[in-house]
């Protein structure tokens, strides 16, 4: 089955680049920050957890966070294979989903990092909208939905995200950048390391993606995968 782990920086584009390969592979898109951003909505406990750290532009702790990923993981949507976005954020977490996957004869198959740094950044996300229902990103300028503040693909209300206000994004970015590159690594010496360049449009980054993926032997689900040697 294929795991595929989209990694970046806040902002980078992950959540635009993961239902464009999930159409692709044919695997759905699991998304830790949305199921964070649900609980909040719902009002549970674990939401009420999460939004501090949210709002404080931290990452919420390993073990909640690891926690909320395997318990998705283990429904059986995902059982065919899955695309991460936003997990793992850590050396524990990155180590925690090899054990998981381990235990049922998998691997993760590619991680692929959003190559994108500084400024262009900021300017992604103060100028991102995202919908209320499954939270489809836009931007203002680089991605504008076709009717002002209505979602193209189910219609719901577009919102901005309370943790894209300028100051919570310097947050975000001192405090997390550096648990990224120890992932980073984590998967460079595991051999399935994969960067494309984030600067380019939204398309470029996907036949990027797609490129990589393909070298790597990565397949749609249902077709045989040829994993690349080494
Ligand atoms: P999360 O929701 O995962 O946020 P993030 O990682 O900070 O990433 P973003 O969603 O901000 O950016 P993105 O890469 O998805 O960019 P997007 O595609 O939207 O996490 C939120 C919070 O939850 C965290 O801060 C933390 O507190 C917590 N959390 C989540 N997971 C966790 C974990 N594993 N451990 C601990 N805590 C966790 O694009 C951005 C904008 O740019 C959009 O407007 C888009 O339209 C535009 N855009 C995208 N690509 C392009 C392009 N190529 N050209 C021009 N514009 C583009
Ligand atoms: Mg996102």
């Amino acid at each position: 089955m294929n795991v595929v782990v989209l990694l970046g920086a806040p902002g980078a584009g992950k959540g635009t680049q993961a239902p464009l390969l999930s159409d692709r592979l044919g695997i759905p898109v699991v998304a830790t920050g949305d199921l964070f951003r649900a609980a909040v909505r719902d009002g549970t406990t674990l939401g009420m957890d999460a939004r501090r750290y949210m709002d404080a532009g931290q990452l919420v702790p390993d073990e909640i966070t690891v926690r909320l990923l395997l318990e998705r993981l283990s429904r059986p949507d995902a059982g065919h294979g899955v695309i991460l976005d936003g997990f793992p954020r850590t050396a524990v977490q990155a180590k925690a989903l090899d054990d998981a996957l381990v235990d049922r004869g998998e691997r993760v198959s590619a991680a692929v990092l959003i190559d994108i740094h500084g400024d262009e950044l900021v300017r992604r996300m103060s100028g991102r909208w995202i919908c209320r229902t499954a939270g489809h990103p836009y931007h203002e300028v680089f991605s504008p939905p076709n009717v002002p503040g209505i979602c193209d693909l189910d219609g719901s209300e577009l919102y901005q995200r309370r943790d894209d206000q300028p100051d919570t994004i310097r947050l975000r970015m001192a405090q997390q950048l550096s648990a990224l590159s120890d992932v980073i690594e984590h998967y460079r010496s595991s051999g399935v390391l994969h960067t494309v360049d984030g600067l380019l449009p939204i398309d470029g980054v996907a036949e990027a993606i797609d490129r990589e993926l393909a070298a790597a032997g990565i397949r749609p689900a249902g077709e045989p995968s040829e994993r690349a040697a080494g």
